[in-house]
C-alpha cells in the first residue's frame, strides 16, 4: 500500500508583528533583522496552541473532502503544548470533533513535522489506519525570553496541517521516502534548559525564567549541514535523482540558511519555497503553513515531486521525498477560524514585555 497528501490547511493568527514593532521593546532594528535573517514580521498568538491547531486540522480535513469523524489518527508535531497533561492533541481532538481519532503530541522542535508525517506513512501503508492528520502547531512566542535579543527577533506562531490517506494510483501522489535522526552530540547549542520537569518549581517566576542556550552560528552551519545530508539520503532512498525534484521546501528559520542550504544541495530544477519574510520561525508549522502558502500562491503545482526538509533542538534533522497528487485543489470547505483579537500584536504579549523589559516588579 502506498499513501498520499490528501488535504492541506493553515492557521495563522491576524497579528502582525514588524521588525519595527519588535524595536519598540528590544534594541534591535529592521535592518538588522532583514539583513541577518529575511524576516519581516511575524505572528503573535492571542489563542492557545490547540486552537491555531485546530484550526489548521478542519480546513485540511475540509480540502480533503473528508469529515472530522472520518479521521482516525491526529498527530501533533510541538514543543509548546498547552499542556502537558493532558497532551495538546487531547485538546485537539476536541476542539476539531474528531471522535474517533486516537491523537498524541510529537515533540521533534523544528523538526517534528518531519517525524509526525513519517508516523502517518507507516499508519497508513501498514493498513492500521485510513485517514491521518498531521498537524504542526507553536505557539513560539509564549516560550521566548524578551530580553534575549538573539533568540526574541527570530520567532513567530502558527499552525499547519495535512491529510494522509492511502494513494491508488500514480495521479494521487506518493510520500516516497523519509531520513530523520538526531544528533544530540549537538544537543547543547539549543536549549531551553530547566523547562520542564527538571525545572524547580518553587523557584519564583520559575515558568518565566526560559533563557534560552544558543549558539546561533553553530545552529546556522550544523543545520545547513543536516538538512542537506537527510535530503539527499531521502532522495535516494525514493530512487529518484536530484534532476527529478521540482521543489525544495526547507523549514523556514533565517532566509540566509535556506539559501546556503540551496547551494549545497544543488538541486537543477527545484524552485524553493521562501515565506520566512512573513512568519519568522514558526518551528514545527513552517513546513505544513509553507506548503499551503506554496499552493495558495500557484508556486505548487499538481503531480510535482518535492523535498521538504527540516532541522531544530536535539539536534533532530529530517527529510522526505514526496509525490504530489494531480489535484491542488480543495474538496471542501469549513468556516473554522480563530476569534479575533481586539488589539495590536505587540499587545498580545504586554504582560512579558512588563515582566522582560520593565522588571518582574511591576507583575502583581
Ligand atoms: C541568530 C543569527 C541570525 C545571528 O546572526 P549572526 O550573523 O551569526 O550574528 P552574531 O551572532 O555574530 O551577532 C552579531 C552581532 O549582532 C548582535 N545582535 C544579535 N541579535 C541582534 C538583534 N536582534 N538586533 C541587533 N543586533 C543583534 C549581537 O549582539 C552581535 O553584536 P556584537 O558583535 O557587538 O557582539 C544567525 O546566527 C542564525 O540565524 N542562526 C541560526 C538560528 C536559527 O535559525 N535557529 C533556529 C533553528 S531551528
Amino acid at each position: 500500500m502506498k499513501s498520499t497528501i490528501t488535504g492541506w490547511g493553515k492557521c495563522v493568527p491576524d497579528n502582525v508583528v514588524t521588525n519595527d514593532d519588535m524595536a519598540t521593546f528590544i534594541d534591535t532594528s529592521d535592518e538588522w533583522i532583514q539583513q541577518r535573517t529575511g524576516i519581516k514580521e511575524r505572528r503573535f498568538s492571542h489563542v492557545n496552541n490547540s486552537d491555531m491547531a485546530s484550526v489548521a486540522g478542519l480546513r485540511a480535513i475540509a480540502t480533503a473532502g473528508l469529515q472530522p469523524e472520518d479521521i482516525d489518527v491526529v498527530i501533533l508535531a510541538t514543543c509548546t503544548p498547552d499542556s502537558i497533561v493532558p497532551s495538546a492533541a487531547s485538546h485537539v481532538q476536541k476542539k476539531m470533533g474528531c471522535v474517533n481519532a486516537i491523537v498524541y503530541d510529537v515533540n521533534a522542535a523544528c523538526a517534528g513535522f518531519l517525524y509526525a508525517m513519517q508516523q502517518a506513512k507507516a499508519f497508513i501503508e501498514s493498513g492500521i489506519y485510513k485517514n491521518a492528520v498531521v498537524i504542526g502547531s507553536e505557539h513560539i512566542t509564549w516560550l521566548l525570553d524578551w530580553s534575549d535579543r538573539n533568540t526574541a527577533v527570530l520567532f513567530g506562531d502558527g499552525a499547519g496541517a495535512m491529510v494522509v490517506q492511502e494513494s491508488n494510483d500514480e495521479s494521487e501522489g506518493e510520500i516516497y521516502s523519509f531520513k530523520n535522526g538526531l544528533s544530540s552530540d549537538k544537543l547543547a547549542i539549543l536549549e531551553v534548559p530547566n523547562f520542564g520537569s527538571a525545572m524547580n518549581r518553587f523557584t519564583p517566576y520559575a515558568a518565566a525564567e526560559t533563557t534560552w542556550t544558543f549558539d546561533g552560528q553553530e545552529i546556522f552551519k550544523n543545520g545547513i549541514r543536516a538538512m542537506g545530508n537527510a535530503s539527499e539520503e531521502a532522495i535516494a532512498a525514493s530512487g529518484l535523482t536530484k534532476e527529478d525534484i521540482d521543489l525544495l521546501i526547507p523549514h523556514q528559520a533565517n532566509l540566509r540558511i535556506v539559501e546556503g542550504l540551496e547551494r549545497n544541495l544543488k538541486l537543477p530544477n527545484a524552485k524553493t519555497l521562501k515565506y520566512v519574510h512573513k512568519y519568522g520561525n514558526t518551528s514545527a508549522a513552517s513546513i505544513p503553513t509553507a506548503f499551503v502558502d506554496g499552493i495558495e500562491d500557484g508556486s505548487i503545482k499538481g503531480g510535482e515531486t518535492m523535498v521538504i526538509t527540516a532541522v531544530g533542538a536535539g539536534l533532530a534533522w529530517g527529510a522526505a521525498a514526496i509525490k504530489l497528487g494531480q489535484r491542488v485543489t480543495p474538496l471542501g470547505e469549513t468556516d473554522a477560524a480563530l476569534p479575533e483579537f481586539d488589539g495590536t500584536g505587540v499587545d498580545v504579549i504586554q504582560e512579558s514585555i512588563d515582566y522582560f523589559v520593565h522588571g518582574k516588579k511591576e507583575i502583581q
